[in-house]
Order: structure tokens, then C-alpha cells, then sequence
């Protein structure tokens, strides 16, 4: 399987959204090992967006996220539930999105070129939370309601 994820610079944000969640749901339609979904999403969603750090967060237990595949400069390992911004879209069981990082208290900080965050819950097919799909970017309020509705779709359509 070759599959790109480059689109047109013209495409605005929620068409660029609409032509990757295409591409994204032919390239995940014979895949259901978890791992390789995640990884394959972080890389897709790397290649189409240019996002400075994106990947997921795993519930290794009640308490604690650990580290999941990714695409972009190495990060954090372990976030406690309600900590950071992963840990608080996990324990409020929604999408969050941080348009300054610095004026969210308690950020987690795993790489000082971030500057603003989205967040959103992984659910299982039986809408339980398993973890979060995190993207930062190095600019300030670099993701709007295109990005929740559009990342929203993609961890969506991975939940089958
Ligand atoms: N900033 C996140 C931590 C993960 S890194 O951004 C990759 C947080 O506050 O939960």
C-alpha cells in the first residue's frame, strides 16, 4: 500500500479535513490492530497538517496515560488523570483546546516550542475512553471548531 497525504496549499482547513478523512478511512478499512492504526494516524496526520507534535496517549490504568505512538520531537512518558491538558480531556471526557498554552494552568510542558494544544478523547467502540489523540503546534491559537469537528471525525471513523 502507497498512500499520500498531501493536499492542495489552497484547500481550506475543513476541506483539507474532508479530503484527509477520504484518504484516512481507505487507509485504515483493512486495518484493526491498535498500534498500527495509531501509528499510521500520527504519520498521516503529520504528513497532511505539518503539525509540530502529534500522537496519543494510552490508559495503562485508572490513574495513568502513558505514551503511544507519534510524529514529531520526543515527549513526555506519563501523565496523571486530570493532569495537563491530556489528562484533564481524559477525566472531563472531552475535547479541549488550548489556544495559548501558557494560560492553562497546569499544562504540561514537554516541549517549550509548543504554544497552543487540541486534545481529543479516544473512545472505544463502547464509548469507553482508552486515551487521547494530542497535536500542538509551535504557534498561538493555531486550532479552531474545523480542527475539533475534523479530529473528532478522525478518531470517529478509527473507532469503527
Ligand atoms: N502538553 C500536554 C503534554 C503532552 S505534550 O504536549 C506532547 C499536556 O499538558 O497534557
Amino acid at each position: 500500500m502507497e498512500q499520500s497525504f498531501t493536499y492542495a496549499p489552497s484547500l481550506t482547513k475543513a476541506e483539507r479535513y474532508a479530503a484527509f478523512l477520504e484518504d484516512y478511512r481507505l487507509m485504515i478499512s483493512d486495518e484493526d490492530d491498535r498500534i498500527s492504526l495509531l501509528a499510521n494516524t500520527a504519520a498521516a496526520l503529520h504528513e497532511a497538517f505539518g503539525f509540530f507534535w502529534v500522537g496519543f496517549y494510552l490508559t495503562a490504568d485508572a490513574e495513568w496515560l502513558h505514551l503511544g505512538p507519534f510524529q514529531g520531537p520526543v515527549a513526555c512518558t506519563r501523565i496523571r488523570r486530570g493532569r495537563g491538558v491530556c489528562g484533564t480531556a481524559w477525566a472531563e471526557e472531552r475535547t479541549i483546546i488550548v489556544p495559548d498554552v501558557d494560560r492553562f494552568p497546569g499544562h504540561i510542558a514537554c516541549s517549550s516550542a509548543s504554544r497552543s494544544e487540541i486534545v481529543v478523547p479516544l473512545r472505544d467502540r463502547h464509548g469507553h475512553i482508552y486515551g487521547v489523540l494530542d497535536i500542538d503546534s509551535e504557534r498561538l491559537y493555531a486550532f479552531d471548531d474545523d480542527d475539533r469537528c475534523g479530529l473528532e471525525a478522525v478518531v470517529e471513523a478509527m473507532a469503527g
